[in-house]
């Protein structure tokens, strides 16, 4: 059931929607969400909590993606979970109590996204997540209990994939708060096919279209620990004998490797500093695999049919598996060769696009706020 908020405007003025983003993927989750409130004129206010504040993690996707400049930043920064969480919900709670909207968006399952859920609910403001559902069932992943505890919260949860509808019944939640209505990555996703071509970082970084590895690895499950990095590493480093190798290397994981002295470990890979959405895409077209474990890189390959090997023993995207080209591989390094060898000899898995992936999500998630809130 929902609260009534008492933030509601009573006067017939449409409601203001808050709209949270905090670090690298959810710019572009929230970008058809605030391009929609634009073409319909639903007023939005666009915070930006700050947990990613580095220009390449943050500034240079707000700009690319054409977003707003936020309307305001928290500056949270970083910290431990628990810092992240509580710092967003204090902040958070200053701008929605000033601005009194009459709903608060928040997307994926960042420290931020449910330091933002709980400063919403605590104040009976209606909360909309996007990309609910999702479930890793491995409690040791920091992003899994983001997820868990901000379903638990939101009234209204938009899913992207039917695992996510299951998940969500199973916990117990009713029809009336579950909306399916496919994913705002992937909107941003076909727009940037539709509106930007592609970068010339294919050419820049001197590697040939579709003969080349896109790497991208930060989860702490493979860079925390010194014994699995330096595993991981050294499996980029059998794959780079046969296949040239893109690595833009997340804050996270350039800090391991150097605190762990294993930066001679990579040969001829290229390592780069942390690429740009359009550049992103680009590589990700181009590359003849992608080997990641990343959530969003995982639903991006199977869009683009781009085989995609997911370095994670689970996944909460179930469909990129079992409709996409992902395909995960974890522990056991020979066994993870053998299927970056597999690509390489032509065996790739055919996939196709899951449903609803059609680049309208967010259109979807505003009809549903306008008509249970207006
Ligand atoms: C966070 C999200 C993860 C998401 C990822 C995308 C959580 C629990 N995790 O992980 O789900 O996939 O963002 O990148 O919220 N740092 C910088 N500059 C920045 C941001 C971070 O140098 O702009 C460094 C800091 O040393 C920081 C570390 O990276 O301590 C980790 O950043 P943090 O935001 O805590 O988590 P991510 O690993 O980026």
């Amino acid at each position: 059931m929902l609260s009534p908020s008492p933030y509601r405007s009573l006067n017939g003025e449409r409601m203001l929607l808050t709209i949270v983003a905090g670090a690298r993927p959810n710019f572009m989750k929230v970008a058809p969400l605030i391009r929609e409130c634009e073409a319909r004129g639903v007023p939005y206010r666009f915070v930006h909590t700050g947990q990613h504040y580095d220009f390449s993690m943050s500034e240079d996707f707000i700009r690319t993606l054409g977003l707003p400049e936020p309307n305001a930043n928290l500056e949270v920064g970083s910290g431990t979970a628990c810092f992240q969480c509580a710092e967003v919900t204090l902040r958070l709670e200053r701008e929605l109590v000033e601005h009194a909207p009459g709903a608060v968006l928040v997307v994926g399952d960042i420290n931020s996204t449910l330091g933002a859920a709980i400063a919403a609910s605590k104040l009976f403001i209606p909360l909309g997540h996007v990309e609910a559902g999702l479930r890793s069932f491995n409690r040791t992943m920091p992003e899994e209990l983001n997820r868990v505890a901000t379903d638990a919260l939101a009234d209204f949860l938009f899913t992207t994939e039917e695992s996510g509808n299951v998940n969500l019944r199973s916990e117990g939640r009713g029809e009336e708060s579950i909306f399916f209505v496919g994913n705002t990555m992937i909107d941003s996703l076909a727009y940037a096919m539709d509106n930007s071509g592609e970068t010339g970082i294919v050419e820049d970084l001197g590697v040939r279209p579709g003969e080349f590895c896109y790497v991208t690895l930060h989860r702490p499950s493979n860079v925390d620990e010194p014994a699995r990095l330096e595993e991981v590493l050294g499996l980029l480093n059998s794959i780079s004998k046969r296949l040239d190798i893109v690595f833009p290397v997340h804050p996270r994981t350039r800090a391991r490797i150097a605190e762990d002295g294993l930066g001679g470990m990579l040969g001829d890979a290229r390592m780069v500093d942390p690429v740009g959405y359009l550049d992103s895409v680009t590589l990700t077209r181009r590359a003849r695999f992608v080997l990641t474990d990343s959530g969003g890189l995982q639903e991006e390959s199977t869009y683009l049919g781009v085989p995609c090997l997911t370095l994670r023993p689970e996944t909460e995207r179930p469909v990129t598996v079992e409709e996409g080209t992902n395909v995960l591989v974890s522990e056991d390094c020979g066994a993870i060769l053998g299927a970056a060898f597999d690509i390489l000899g032509g065996k790739t898995p055919a996939g196709k696009v899951p449903p609803l992936w059609d680049g309208h999500a967010a259109s979807r998630i505003i009809d549903a706020l306008e008509e249970r809130l207006d």
